[in-house]
């Protein structure tokens, strides 16, 4: 009886994943997970043909820079492969801390934290931070890893209309009569819509209300502010900001995500949070990997130009062709085409083409929405816009 008990249970369990009807339609159309056979810089190989990869975050273009490689592989054959375990228990490296405190002066904080994965990061910053009984109030748009830390925290959650510090302000006032710890959870620059944060509204209504503020700068590190400080330092307003998180796998060329507080934040950090405490240490390579790059960014500037270069000259492509970039103001680019029936056969034709993108379909994006992800990094080539432009033009053609 036991053992029939057990494998029905079981079989509830298989029947889900094998029923699922997104994962069926992921294998029908195979948009994802493709295997590429080799990569050098923004040429990839894909199936014997050579694409352009237009769908990375490699913004400054640092993950081919001799430099970044060249301090991977000092890492690995100084430390070896992996300190294969939590910081808490076999203890940091010099490597890390020196990593953290390059990173916490780089940004203006006290201290920082780094983690193997960005996802890490930034569901720590709110998981630690947050608890059962605050009120956090949160952009619509936010990041999947930004609601895991909200949903982890038990906090109750208020969602105000992307990036509207009108509609923050409503939501904050009707929550003003509870003297709850307050949070707002916002990104700097929004992962599929490139906007940037309306940070000097928002910042002044939370400090109205005393909101502790959380912000992740995945996708503006590297990209805005002074040398890539970030969106923080592009409008001015360090001291506005309690905690940055954010990414090493963009900008910074790299794998991994980090924390930037007060000290005392990134000590609490250290003891309560969960993804902090109990996850294995950044590896070596990729801590030394991320430090030669935020060195790079700081030393060669024509990185940073070469991308805002090219992500004007990739806008004006788009607009010519009447494309809907959904208001992007920075090298994160969609274009909007409103459904997934629309979405298939540009990426289809683009790929075609030889130019490879990735489709973002509702719910991973509002209803209306669905659009072809792009982001431009600063080793694209001239020739390679070009080729971009024609492809671009085929798939409209497509439409
Ligand atoms: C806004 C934002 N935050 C966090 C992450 C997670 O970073 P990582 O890919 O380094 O885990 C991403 C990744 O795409 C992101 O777009």
């Amino acid at each position: 009886m036991a053992l029939s008990f057990f494998s029905k249970s079981k079989k509830a369990v298989q029947n889900r994943f094998r029923d699922d009807y997104a994962t069926k339609m992921r294998l029908k159309y195979d948009p994802y997970y493709h295997a590429m056979e080799s990569q050098h810089g923004t040429n990839v190989r894909l199936h014997g043909r050579d694409m352009i990869m237009l769908s990375s975050n490699d913004y400054l273009g640092l993950s081919f820079h001799p430099k970044v490689i060249e301090a991977g592989r000092a890492a690995l054959l100084k430390w070896g492969t992996s300190t294969t375990g939590a910081r808490i228990s076999n203890g940091s490296r010099a490597f890390h801390i020196e990593l953290e405190e390059k990173l916490a002066h780089f940004l203006g904080r006290e201290a920082c934290h780094v983690h193997s994965a960005g996802y890490l990061s930034c569901i720590s910053s709110v998981a630690a931070f947050a608890q059962k009984g605050d009120i956090i109030f949160a952009d619509k748009n936010i990041h999947s890893c930004l609601w895991e830390g909200i949903q982890l925290s038990r906090a109750t959650v208020e969602r105000f209309s992307h990036n509207s510090p009108d509609d923050f302000r409503e939501v904050a006032a009707a929550a003003s009569t509870s003297d709850a710890p307050k949070l707002l959870v916002i990104e700097g620059v929004y992962s599929m819509e490139g906007h940037i944060a309306r940070l000097p509204e928002l910042t002044e209504i939370a400090e109205d209300h005393n909101c502790f503020t959380i912000l992740d700068d995945a996708h503006g590190f590297g990209v805005l502010g002074r040398h890539g400080r970030g969106t923080v330092d592009h409008f001015g307003l360090s001291d506005k900001v309690d905690v940055i998180c954010g990414s090493l796998s963009k900008s910074l060329a790299s794998t991994g995500g980090f924390i930037a507080a007060s000290r005392e934040a990134i000590e609490y950090l250290r003891t309560t949070g969960k993804q902090t405490v109990f996850s294995a240490a950044i590896s070596p390579a990729s801590a030394a990997c991320a430090q030669a790059s935020l060195e790079i960014m700081q030393k060669e500037r024509e990185h940073h130009d070469r991308l805002w270069a090219n992500t004007k000259k990739y806008r004006a492509i788009l607009k010519n062709l009447g494309l809907d970039t959904w208001g992007s103001e920075t090298p994160a680019t969609p274009i909007v085409l409103g459904s997934k029936e629309r979405v298939y056969p540009f990426w289809k034709a683009l790929l075609e083409k030889g130019v490879f993108t990735v489709m973002s379909i509702a719910p991973a994006v509002p209803i209306g929405k669905d659009l072809i992800r792009t982001a431009i990094s600063a080793m694209h080539t001239d020739e390679q816009l070009d080729k971009i432009a024609d492809a671009m033009a085929y798939a409209v053609k497509k439409l």
